[in-house]
């Protein structure tokens, strides 16, 4: 790519942003599948009826969450030095409950109603674990089953500190997280209401999940940190998806951190300070 070629592919990516609802070139009488009243897709993605599937706690009185909502915003920041401590299932679930629970559905099935806002409530996105350390769980690959509150076993990573790493282009200090959150796009979802212009909302969309879950991770005393910088191709495979119709497109790791490890945390930030930024 020339100058010329990467300004364009430039103003390409700025029109994705800017011309929600208002393409140039597509003729008036476009209609979405829903507006030509095509079936709308499934709301979830089920179990394979060949996995055990796992039921999870939606009691978490037994959790110490803090109340103070200006403190949790105040605490909130991104960690990467983890004390590989074991986490409780009940936590887990809480983050799971925090960030794609449904609360209800609109219609006989229309829509899921959860703990996040998404565009149209087409809630487009799938949850699926790298789990670690987390109490009553098995080391392995799960899949978050949100209609029901469960958990799906896939299976046993092969390498698991090698994929965890690997997925996140290298950033392996997310090995020491309790568990590792990959969350995919099923598009068709967002598509078959949105049509051509279901793409950046689905940027918008993804963001609120992954603040509730820095949100709700600091609420009890986790840390976590989101990550854009991911091997989608590694990750689909791992988790047996197409990346076509289903792609893993965001990541974050989550696990046990200590006030102690402040000053490792700014170590990330050392080039600020040798490059006198
Ligand atoms: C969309 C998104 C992608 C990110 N990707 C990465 C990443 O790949 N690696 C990383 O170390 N941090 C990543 N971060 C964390 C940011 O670097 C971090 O939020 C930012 O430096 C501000 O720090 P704070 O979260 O502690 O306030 C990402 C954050 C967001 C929201």
């Amino acid at each position: 790519m020339d100058r010329k070629d990467i300004e364009k592919r430039i103003m390409l990516g700025r029109s994705f942003i800017t011309k929600f609802g208002s393409e140039e070139g597509i003729d008036e009488s476009y209609l979405t599948d829903q507006e030509m009243k095509k079936p709308q897709p499934p709301l979830f993605k089920a179990a394979k009826p060949e996995n055990r599937v796992i039921d999870l706690p939606k009691d978490f009185s037994e959790l110490d969450i803090s109340k103070d909502f200006l403190g949790i915003i105040n605490r909130r920041k991104s960690h990467r030095v983890y004390t590989e401590e074991n986490i409780s299932l009940t936590e887990l679930a809480y983050l799971l409950w925090c960030t794609q629970g449904v609360k209800s559905v609109r219609g006989k099935s229309y829509a899921t109603l959860r703990t996040v806002p998404c565009g149209g409530a087409r809630h487009e996105f799938e949850c699926y674990m790298a789990v670690k350390k987390v109490e009553g769980l098995k080391e392995g690959l799960y899949h978050y089953l949100p209609m029901t509150h469960q958990l799906e076993f896939l299976g046993e990573a092969e390498d698991m500190d090698g994929f965890i790493s690997e997925s996140l282009s290298l950033q392996s200090w997310a090995v020491k997280a309790s568990v590792v959150f990959y969350y995919s796009c099923i598009f068709y979802r967002a598509e078959w209401r949105y049509g051509i212009w279901a793409h950046s909302p689905i940027l918008m969309d993804s963001g609120h999940i992954t603040e509730n879950l820095y949100l709700a991770a600091t609420s009890i005393g986790l840390g976590g940190c989101a990550i854009a910088a991911i091997d989608p191709d590694l990750s689909n495979k791992v988790f047996d998806l197409d990346g076509k119709e289903e792609t893993i497109f965001y990541a974050m790791p989550v696990g046990t951190v200590s006030e102690k490890d402040a000053e490792a945390e700014n170590e990330f930030y050392a080039f600020v300070r040798e490059e006198g930024l």
